[in-house]
């Protein structure tokens, strides 16, 4: 029996969460130095929680440890301890059997579709495998389903046969989207997905992406180094530095005065918030 905990679901002012991250440590071997074994805390400790049906931007500079999050949450990576309470269980706690019948709900898509896309199978070959894998529908009926989610993501069910290198990098990032969404996950984590594109393409996509979080009630986690697309996309935003998050908050709120020098450090890098990051004398 899976552990359920009301408090794991309800936040503090009784908002409905999907996702509870509590005091989360991954250490990883970092080598030997004077005989003992040394350790890295990818994560030391963090604490965060998304709402049911928003989306929560993580930021923080390369090797802060957002994707080790994203993985741990995403059951790929077992936690050194703390609890990752997701849809009232702590999938942290669970066997890797149970883990199983867990991921499907959360899906991961990463920044280069070309290396999660194999290129040998056709658009809806790669949208009807994870179907296969989990024995869902029969044969006519799974092709039917990727149909709708090729053209759900904007892809023309004409393309079908296509394979990814015959599709542009925004349209392999749809195509790696359909595919995650096949499972209909309640939770979906995009680590980097956009940073790779144009602009202009950046932009479709995260269109795609609100009005998929609209139409299906998608829960997102968005990872990024790119402020102006979370606060273009996120409820709230969750500032992460050293394997620590060190500012959680509206994004509104923690874009227009923000408070730890890391959120401000990064925030001057992007032209568009330079003049909110206040920096000290110097930086
Ligand atoms: N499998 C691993 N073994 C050892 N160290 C690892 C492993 N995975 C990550 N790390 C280390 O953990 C830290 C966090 O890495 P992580 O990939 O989570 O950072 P990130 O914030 O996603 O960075 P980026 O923005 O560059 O993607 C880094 O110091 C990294 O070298
Ligand atoms: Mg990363």
């Amino acid at each position: 029996m899976f552990q359920v905990s009301r408090l794991a679901i309800l936040g503090g002012d009784g908002v409905q969460l999907l996702l509870n991250v509590e005091n989360l440590v991954k250490r990883y071997a970092a080598g030997k130095s004077f005989g003992s074994r040394e350790f890295l805390a990818a994560l030391d400790g963090v604490s965060l929680s998304i709402q049911i049906a928003t989306t929560l931007a993580l930021v923080g500079e390369s090797g802060s440890g957002k994707s080790t999050l994203a993985l741990c949450v995403a059951c790929l990576e077992r936690p050194t301890s703390g609890s990752i309470w997701f849809d009232g269980r702590d999938v942290a706690a669970l066997s890797e059997k149970q883990q199983r019948a867990v991921r499907p709900q959360i899906q991961l898509v990463f920044q280069d579709p070309s290396s999660s896309l194999n290129s040998r199978l056709t658009a809806l070959e790669i949208v009807a495998e994870p179907l296969i894998i989990q024995r869902r529908f029969d044969k006519q009926a799974r092709s039917k389903r990727a149909c709708a989610l090729l053209e759900r993501v904007g892809i023309s069910a004409k393309k079908a046969g296509s394979r990814p290198d015959e599709f542009s990098g925004g349209q392999r990032q749809r195509l790696a989207i359909a595919r995650a969404l096949a499972l209909e996950p309640k939770l979906l984590i995009l680590d980097e997905a956009l940073s790779a594109l144009d602009c202009s393409v950046q932009a479709q996509i995260a269109n795609l992406l609100l009005e998929l979080q609209f139409s299906l009630g998608l829960t997102y986690l968005f990872i990024t180094h790119d402020f102006a697309m979370a606060a273009h996309l996120a409820d709230e935003i969750a500032v992460m530095d050293h394997g620590r998050i060190v500012e959680l908050g509206a994004a509104e709120k923690l874009l227009r005065s923000p408070e730890h020098e890391a959120t401000r450090c990064l925030l001057a890098a992007t032209p568009r918030f330079r003049g909110t990051a206040n920096l000290p004398e110097g930086l």
